[in-house]
Parts: C-alpha cells; sequence; structure tokens
C-alpha cells in the first residue's frame, strides 16, 4: 500500500447509523473530527481529546471505542454508531435515554452522548449488570454536573426492566 503523506487525503468510506457514507481524510484526521466536521454528526462530543473523558465514545462494529483515540481511516469499511443513532426517526428516545430523562442523569448533557453509547455497547453485552458492574464502565467517563447517581440508577432500571429473565437464567442455572 502505497503511503500517504500527513496533507494528502484518503477517500474513508464507512456505514453510519445504517447509512453508507465516504468522505475525504487526511492520515492524521481523529474519527471524532471526521464524524462531527466532514461528516456533520455533531451529537459526538470532544472534550478531552486524549482518552479520559470518555464524552467522544461511539461504537465501532459494536464495540464502544473513544473516537479521539482513533483515526478516521481506521473506520474505513467498518460500522458505526453514533449517539444519533439512538432516537427512533420520529425523535422517541429508546429505553435508556428514557431513563436518563426520568431520573435525571443528565444537566447539561455534555457527557450524555459517550455515557449513553458506553452503556449500549455494554448492556448489549450484560443486560442484567450489577450495581459495581455499571460503576467501573462508568468510571470510564467524566461528568462535572450530576454526581454519577442517577446515571446508575437509569442503567439499574433499564437493567431491571428486564428482571423476570434474569430471574428465569439464574433459576436454571440454579
Ligand atoms: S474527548 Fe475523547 S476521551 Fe475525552
Ligand atoms: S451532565 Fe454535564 S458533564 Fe455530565
Amino acid at each position: 500500500m502505497r503511503r500517504l503523506n500527513k496533507n494528502e487525503t484518503t477517500r474513508v468510506a464507512l456505514t453510519l447509523n445504517g447509512r453508507k457514507l465516504a468522505a475525504a481524510a487526511e492520515p492524521r484526521t481523529l474519527l471524532s473530527d471526521f464524524l462531527r466536521h466532514h461528516l456533520g454528526f455533531t451529537g459526538t462530543h470532544v472534550g478531552c481529546e486524549h482518552g479520559v473523558c470518555g464524552a467522544c465514545t461511539v461504537l465501532i462494529d459494536g464495540v464502544a471505542v473513544r473516537s479521539c483515540l482513533t483515526l478516521a481511516v481506521q473506520a474505513e469499511g467498518r460500522e458505526l454508531r453514533t449517539i444519533e443513532s439512538l432516537a427512533a426517526p420520529d425523535g422517541a428516545l429508546n429505553p435508556l435515554q428514557t431513563a436518563f430523562r426520568a431520573n435525571h442523569a443528565l444537566q447539561c448533557g455534555f457527557c450524555t452522548p459517550g455515557i449513553l453509547m458506553s452503556f449500549t455497547d455494554f448492556l448489549a453485552r450484560n443486560p442484567h449488570p450489577t450495581s459495581a458492574e455499571i460503576r467501573d464502565v462508568l468510571s470510564g467517563h467524566l461528568c462535572r454536573c450530576t454526581g454519577y447517581a442517577g446515571i446508575v440508577k437509569a442503567v439499574e432500571e433499564v437493567a431491571s426492566s428486564s428482571a423476570p429473565a434474569r430471574e428465569e437464567a439464574e433459576e436454571s442455572a440454579s
């Protein structure tokens, strides 16, 4: 493969929130900047730009990643999901978003897109987490407003909404 110099652009094609899109990016372009400035998906927020705050979290092939630590070219051919994918086309919030709203799990909302994307990945793999597991995921995010308690409560509410399934699983395992 020919090496690009740092100012040369290349075409990056990906599937974003179910739509095939492509745009030019330099080899050094961060995925967070590519999403926000090249593709216009500004729901992904950028706080620290060095992997600490978690605000920029998106899903690549279903896995939560820091888009500020990922190059746009690494998204070539991949399936991406951003916060814009969570609500229904008519704007109806999904269960996790609804629980965040009901439990005052956000104030300014700057950290919220990243937190929602992390828990979207996490709950898909672990639909019935313990409070400790929820707090462990949340430890990868910084929120300057909420004190975190409402966020834990919101995720617990979503997890417990399918509690009967959990109890059945526990019974059949015993
Ligand atoms: S902006 Fe990416 S982790 Fe803070
Ligand atoms: S709601 Fe303001 S930073 Fe989290």
